[in-house]
């Protein structure tokens, strides 16, 4: 289904209209703007590919993909973290077939070239000396991301030299990932492997929709969010209308919803966390972060473009009170039409081996492959590729229009950075990460 196969600038402009709040629906389901997407977007943008506590020590690896190329995770010499095209500079064939493990370098199994934790050509098959001095086996390195960095535990890289340093990229971004990763001295681990599982969607609808959708979450998931908090339907959406949605620049948004004013007295402050992590978190945070925090039942955030996270406080019966479960994602471009979701469960280190364990059985069971969050949204979203692959469907447009309400309400004395709109319903926040999108599209 090619749109246009000369694609140019004034095209791409087209595709998402500021002015009214929407979009093409090409930009969902046509593969020749998903090839654009390739050069133009994730070989430009700080992509996320681990979490430090996934390889701890020297020689630990994993292997990961940005965006369509596989690529491998390594701490090498030092503790020094790289990041490694996963194709043998040879002939190109998948140099690490593992998906974790620790090793002193890479050999690959078609002829037997060697490299180094760094990616550096160590050993060809059979003696160097048999290219008679002809080759320069520098320039046979394993190429590497042009720059890697972490925040917060998280390790994100880019193939662009010219990229912005990663605080600048994340700029404002850094207050909200804070709530969630920066709230006790030692920080955040991962808890096992990722869940990993193919979605027949485009893989800017899970960006959107943690980006984030409040609506659908009384909608399309109307009786599980209700048992999940333990709360009324209609008393997740009056929280969910009137809580903060906030853009924070660079195309990272988000949601904060917060417990309804008329159930502060009868709700603990940070709901679904024990007592010994909120002692830290008050150390760790600063008063206005606390001060959000304390009264938060939930977070939906996207980092532009394909890295979300999901805090939820659920509860496993009514009886019991609710644990809190924080999942990381990453919506992994396969095709226009799919995407492979990577998905992370992250607790504090500080805490014990038994709350850790039920916050996990809480992640699997809410925002996981099985999870009942996810398998109401697979349905939907796989559903715009059936609603708008018709010659007829295809020409419309994907609304975003609540925006043109809420755009302007800037709430002026919000305490975190960024612009921050008064509702989850407003769509501002969903819309402008397809405006940042259109920017690295049309550059
Ligand atoms: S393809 Fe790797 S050594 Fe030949
Ligand atoms: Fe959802």
């Amino acid at each position: 289904m090619l749109l246009n196969e000369n694609l140019g600038p004034a095209d791409i402009d087209r595709l998402v209209d500021e002015k009214n709040a929407t979009a093409s629906r090409l930009i969902f389901t046509d593969q020749s703007i998903f090839e654009l997407e390739q050069e133009k977007l994730f070989a430009k943008a700080w992509l996320y590919v681990g979490h430090t506590s996934e390889i701890p020590n020297e020689g630990d690896y994993v292997t990961r993909q940005m965006a369509t190329d596989p690529v491998i995770l390594t701490r090498g010499e030092h503790g020094k973290i790289h990041v490694l095209l996963n194709s043998c500079s040879h002939r190109g064939t998948l140099l690490c077939t593992s998906d974790v493990g620790s090793s002193r370098g890479f050999v690959c199994a078609y002829h037997g070239w060697a490299f180094g934790l760094d990616g550096s050509l160590k050993a060809t098959a059979d003696d160097m000396e048999l290219y008679d001095g002809k080759v320069d086996f520098k320039t046979l390195n394993l190429k590497t991301a042009a720059r890697v960095d972490t925040y917060a535990g998280l390790i994100f890289a880019t193939w662009d030299e010219a990229a912005p340093d990663l605080a600048d990229y994340l700029g404002d971004a850094r207050w909200y990932l804070d709530l969630y990763h920066n709230r006790t001295p030692e920080g955040m681990e991962v808890l096992g492997a990722p869940h990993r599982w193919v979605v027949d969607a485009n893989w800017k609808t899970g960006a959107v929709n943690f980006g984030a959708d409040g609506p659908h979450a009384v909608k399309v998931h109307g009786p599980i969010t209700a048992a999940t908090f333990g709360m009324p339907a209609q008393t997740v959406r009056d929280s969910l209308l009137n809580s903060p949605a906030v853009s924070m620049g660079n195309g990272h948004n988000g949601i904060l919803p917060l417990i309804p004013e008329s159930l502060r007295d009868q709700l603990p402050d940070y709901p679904g966390y024990p007592a010994d992590l909120i002692e830290l978190y008050e150390q760790m945070l600063t008063p206005e972060q606390q001060a959000m925090s304390k009264h938060l039942i939930g977070g939906v955030q996207t980092m532009f473009p394909n890295f979300s996270s999901v805090q939820a406080p659920a509860i496993f019966n009514p009886e019991e009170p609710p644990v809190n479960m924080l999942a990381i994602r990453v919506w992994q471009p396969v095709s226009a039409t799919q995407m492979e979701i990577w998905n992370w469960f992250l607790v504090e280190k500080e805490t014990t081996d038994e709350w850790k364990q039920k916050a996990m059985q809480m992640g699997v069971r809410t925002f996981s492959v099985a999870g009942t969050f996810d398998q109401d949204d697979a349905e939907a979203w796989a559903g715009i590729n059936i609603g708008v692959a018709g010659h007829q469907s295809r020409q419309g447009d994907m609304n975003f229009q609540m925006a043109l309400a809420y755009r302007d309400k800037i709430i002026p004395d919000f305490p975190g950075p960024g612009a921050a709109y008064p509702s989850n319903y407003g769509e501002v926040t969903e819309f402008d990460i397809l405006l940042e999108w259109q920017k690295y599209m049309s550059a």
